[in-house]
């Protein structure tokens, strides 16, 4: 497996190009089965997730193709055949679950594995599936898998969920625009790849309002179209390189980056002593002080402070002036970052979803492990100011999430570098 070694390295300068949202691209894609025209997809992320929904797709039957070195998708599900998600690709991937919705809304049967749990959390899918029997579908769970059938099709439903979920806004919005009737959402999430994702199914002929607020309205259609759309940009990559320049000092400009996509998280890193500026070509970081003050930070759905950057922030408060109190409130496991930060030399108290970071001069680099894929990037950040070397294993969680890392952080001034694992 691979590594990276990050060796702190005084002040960073220069730019950073942010890719398009891995968390749109994956809704994204599955939105081709809901139509046999072609759909492309500009702007796509080079990452291993999208390889993995690529993979799933084309599983069904369905065309991927990537162009120009992965950041034009070309889909078409014309020869859709298959309509089974198969357990060995969805494990890899609970985006995979984003499958089920567009294949009973454009056929009336799917059978999708449950993508099961992962390091951070159990992560049912009890509100895509609720969603759906609310639009007229018979699930049946058994083997592990979802047997959905809507063989008179799916109808327009009032859905109020009892909280916010990304995944089945997406779900159900998708499969709602070829349902009969009028689907109204309620309690709806209001991501920007929600909007995104809105955008682009209103492109293929759905008729969709409301979307960025709580309540998505979607009139049923009987047939989409193709499509071109340029995915989003990533705003959880943004956050995650705004604090590089916040961590190491120095300046770095986000090329592509849009404050509006990260205006809770930009308020915060203000309040902790570092300038965020919007510039002709994106956002400039750079930090007031030679440290950060402590801020308390809990985690909400947009347009809250992101769950996604909450790893990586906590990385900046370990070595901020005084005692910061994180909340993580969006999944019940998303600290297994502190023990790796702590091997740094942090000091972090984690008592249930409540983690209280007391800053310390400096981190000291050390050998640390990679659990999930913010956790990985945020133990490289604190590795940019720690002293010494800090070795991170099982990149491969990084490589999910990141385009090449070490690229885009070695053209700033990081001192960091992959060595190929020999498996
Ligand atoms: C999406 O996951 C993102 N993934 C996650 O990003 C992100 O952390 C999350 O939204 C929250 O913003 C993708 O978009 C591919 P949820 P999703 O449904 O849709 C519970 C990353 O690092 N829940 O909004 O799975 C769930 O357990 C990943 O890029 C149910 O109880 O998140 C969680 O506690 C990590 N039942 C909370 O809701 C359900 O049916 C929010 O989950 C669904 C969710």
């Amino acid at each position: 497996m691979d590594r990276i070694v990050v060796t702190g390295n005084g002040p960073l300068s220069g730019q950073i190009p942010i890719a398009g949202a891995k968390n749109a691209c994956l809704t994204l894609m599955p939105a081709t089965l809901l139509s046999d025209e072609p759909l492309t997809l500009t702007n796509a992320p080079r990452l291993s997730d999208i390889r993995t929904m690529t993979t799933l797709l084309q599983s069904l039957g369905a065309e991927v193709s990537a162009l120009n070195g992965g950041q034009v998708l070309a889909l078409s599900s014309h020869g859709l055949n298959n309509h089974t998600a198969d357990y060995d690709i969805v494990r890899k991937m609970r985006a995979s679950i984003l499958v089920l919705g567009p294949m009973l809304a454009r056929d009336g049967h799917a059978i999708v594995s449950l993508p099961g749990g992962c390091a951070i959390g159990a992560r049912p899918v009890d509100l895509h599936l609720k969603a759906l029997e609310a639009m007229g579908a018979d699930l049946d769970l058994r083997d592990g898998y979802v047997h959905a059938k809507a063989p008179g099709g799916l109808r327009g439903a009032v859905i109020d969920f009892p909280m916010v979920s990304v995944g089945a806004t997406e779900n159900a919005m998708m499969a709602a625009t070829l349902a009969k009737g009028t689907t109204v959402l309620q309690n709806a999430a209001r991501e920007p790849e929600i909007v995104d994702l809105a955008r682009c199914l209103r492109k293929m002929g759905a008729q969709i309002e409301g979307e960025g607020t709580s309540t998505i309205t979607i009139q049923g259609v009987d047939r989409l179209h193709g499509a071109t759309h340029p995915v989003v940009t990533d705003r959880i990559e943004l956050g995650t390189y705004m604090l590089a320049p916040a961590i190491a000092g120095g300046e770095v400009e986000l090329l592509g980056g849009r404050l509006d996509l990260v205006a809770a998280f930009a308020e915060k890193l203000e309040q902790a002593g570092v300038s965020v500026r919007e510039t002709p070509a994106g956002l400039a970081v750079t930090r007031r002080a030679d440290r950060v003050q402590a801020v308390d930070v809990v985690t909400e759905p947009f347009p809250g402070f992101p769950t996604d950057l909450q790893a990586q922030m906590m990385a900046l408060l370990c070595c901020a002036e005084g005692t910061s109190v994180l909340e993580e409130r969006i999944f019940e496991n998303r600290f297994m970052h502190a023990p790796e930060l702590l091997r740094m030399g942090a000091k972090i108290d984690v008592h249930g979803g409540t983690a209280t970071v007391t800053g310390v001069d400096r981190l000291k680099g050390a050998k640390v492990m990679a659990t999930d894929l913010r956790a990985s990037v945020s133990l490289i950040l604190a590795g940019l100011a720690a002293e010494g070397e800090t070795i991170v294993n099982r990149v491969y969680h990084l490589d999910r999430g990141y385009e090449r890392v070490e690229e885009k952080l070695g053209n700033v001034g990081a001192r960091i570098e992959r060595i190929k694992g020999d498996d």
